[in-house]
Order: C-alpha cells, then structure tokens, then sequence
C-alpha cells in the first residue's frame, strides 16, 4: 500500500473505533445526544486520533498484546470528541460565526444557538467519561490517570481555550507575532500535542521521549493551523466542507496577513521540516508517520 492508501484505510479503522464509543440517542433528553452525534458523525480528518495510535505504535513496535491497544481506543473517540467539541463552539454566531462544517450546516445551525452550546458542553465532559472506559483494558492505571490529566490541561486555559480566548479577544485588533504564535500553538497545537504525548505515554515512552513528541507535535500543530489559514484564501469550500474567507469576515488577523502568503507557505514547510527531524530521533518505524507530515503540508482539505 502507498501512503495515500494507507491513510485511508487507518482513516476508515479510526472512524469505526470513534462511532462505536458514541452515545445511544434515547431519552428525554435525545435532542442533546442528537446534536452530539450530528457533528461527530460527519467525518473529518479524524487526524487527532489516527497520530495518536500511530505514536503509541512507535513504542509498541513488535508488541503482539493487542489488548493494551484497545486501551488507546477509548483516548482516541475522546480527542476527537474534544475536536468537534472546540469546532460547534467555534462556530457559534458569538465566536466565528459560520454556517458550515463537514459538509453540512454547523451544528448551531441545524439544532439552534442553546443546543450547540450545550451539545458542546456535553461532548467535552463524554469524552472523560469515554476515557475512562480505558482502565477496562489496560494493566498500567497510573498511565491512564496521567493521560486524563494531561488531556484536562491541553483542552482547558492551558491548551485550547486558552489559545481561542486569546483569538477571540483580538479578533479585529492588531495581533503581535508572540500572540499569533500563542494562539496557535494553543487553539491548534495543543490537541495536536495532547493527541500524540497520549500515544506515547501508552505506549511506555521515557519521560525525554515524551517532550520531543510533544514538541514534534507543537510543530505539527502550527504548520496545520498555517496551512488551514492558507486553504481560508486559496482553499474551495467542496474540498473544505467549510467556507472560505471565513478569516476575512472575521477580520482575523492569521500568519498569511501577517507575514504574506509567501512566508507562510515556507513556514509550513520548515515547521513540517523540523517536526520530521525529531521523529527521526524516536524509535519505531517512522515510514507512515513522515508520510502523513509531507501529505498536510500539501493538503487541500
Ligand atoms: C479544523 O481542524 C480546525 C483547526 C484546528 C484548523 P481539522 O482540519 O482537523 O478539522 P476536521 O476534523 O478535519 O473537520
Ligand atoms: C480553530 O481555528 C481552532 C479551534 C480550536 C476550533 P479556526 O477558526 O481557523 O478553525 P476553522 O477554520 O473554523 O476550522
Ligand atoms: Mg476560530
Ligand atoms: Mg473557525
Ligand atoms: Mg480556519
């Protein structure tokens, strides 16, 4: 299989593991489960949880125990849980006002303002939940406690909502380079971070393994949102699922307004670059894992 193909198979086993942890819709309260399920199950890249079983492979390498994979599987449908999550409030009328994700019309769109917020809401805290499921499988409990932790941090003030406070506050005011670096290192890179330091405290990663993967990530995180500002002006809303321009509507400032399209597509290319010469430093079979980094920074969706 080559590359392309290969992302689409693992893109197709994440997608099952990430339906088979949703939530049944029943009850009185079924709209809210409904709205949770609409956004998850319109796809997307399903990035998130497909580097985080990758980087636990490159420590499991040669490891035949498949039950304590399983116990990554539950971590995998929470990162992407706490994705959409960021996505529905990310799109409300109050933060980037926007009518289209994955496809179909945003979540606030189709089921209102209240149940976005809530279902929302409600996808942040079901993916504890769902992470807890992995103390069933796995025989390392204190990895678990500590990934949950971690996972707490770069989702709160600390990781990703730090960085989307801090992009909503100078949305329409000018932006310094240290405060468009902090919002993407944070709105973007710190689930990215979370994502792959899960896959590695898993998968047994030494303490010194684990920050050269989360600055691996870190690189990662900010040549993705870079590019998803690139795609904003030259990208399609077919290829997108998303609109274009939504940027410029918004009067954002993003590291092309900034430092011009130029700059920006040789940033993504040295931050990919970089990325890739860490991974070098990581045991295990590093074929799909660089393969993946060139694919996004050529990605058109
Ligand atoms: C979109 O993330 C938001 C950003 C951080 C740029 P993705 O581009 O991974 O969105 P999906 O999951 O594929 O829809
Ligand atoms: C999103 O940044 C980062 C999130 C935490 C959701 P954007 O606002 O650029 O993401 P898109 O372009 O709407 O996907
Ligand atoms: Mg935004
Ligand atoms: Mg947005
Ligand atoms: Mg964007």
């Amino acid at each position: 299989m080559n590359p392309k193909e290969q992302l689409e198979e693992y893109t197709r086993q994440v997608e099952a593991v990430v339906r088979s942890y949703l939530p049944p819709e029943e009850g009185y309260h079924k709209t809210v489960l409904e709205a949770m399920n609409y956004s998850m199950k319109a796809g997307g890249k399903r990035l998130r949880p497909l580097f985080m079983r990758e980087v636990y492979r490159l420590f499991r390498s040669g490891d035949q125990d498949l039950r304590q994979e399983r116990a990554v599987e539950p971590f995998m449908a929470a990162i992407e849980m706490i994705h959409t999550f960021s996505l529905v409030h990310d799109d409300l009328p109050c933060m980037d006002n926007d009518r289209l994700r994955r496809g179909q019309p945003t979540t606030w769109v189709r089921y209102g303002y209240d149940m976005a917020v809530l279902a929302g809401d409600a996808l942040a805290v079901y993916a504890f939940e769902t992470a807890a499921k992995a103390l069933e499988f796995s025989d390392d409990p204190q990895a678990v406690g500590r990934c949950m932790g971690l996972l707490a941090r770069k989702t709160g003030v600390s990781g990703m909502i730090g960085g989307q406070t801090v992009d909503v506050e100078l949305t329409g005011k000018p932006v310094d380079a240290g405060q468009l670096d902090y919002i993407y290192e944070n709105k973007t890179g710190a689930l990215l971070e979370v994502s792959m330091m899960i896959g590695a405290v898993l998968g047994g990663a030494e303490e010194s393994q684990v920050e050269a993967v989360e600055k691996m990530a870190s690189c990662i995180g900010s040549a993705f949102q870079i590019q998803d500002d690139i795609l904003d002006l030259t990208g399609t809303t077919e290829n997108l699922g998303k609109p274009v321009l939504s940027d410029e509507k918004n009067e954002k400032t993003t590291y092309v307004t900034l430092y011009g399209m130029e700059e920006a597509r040789e940033a993504v290319r040295r931050l990919s670059a970089q990325a890739e010469e860490i991974l070098e430093g990581l045991p295990g079979d590093h074929d799909f894992l660089k393969a993946l980094i060139d694919m996004l920074i050529t990605r058109e969706k």
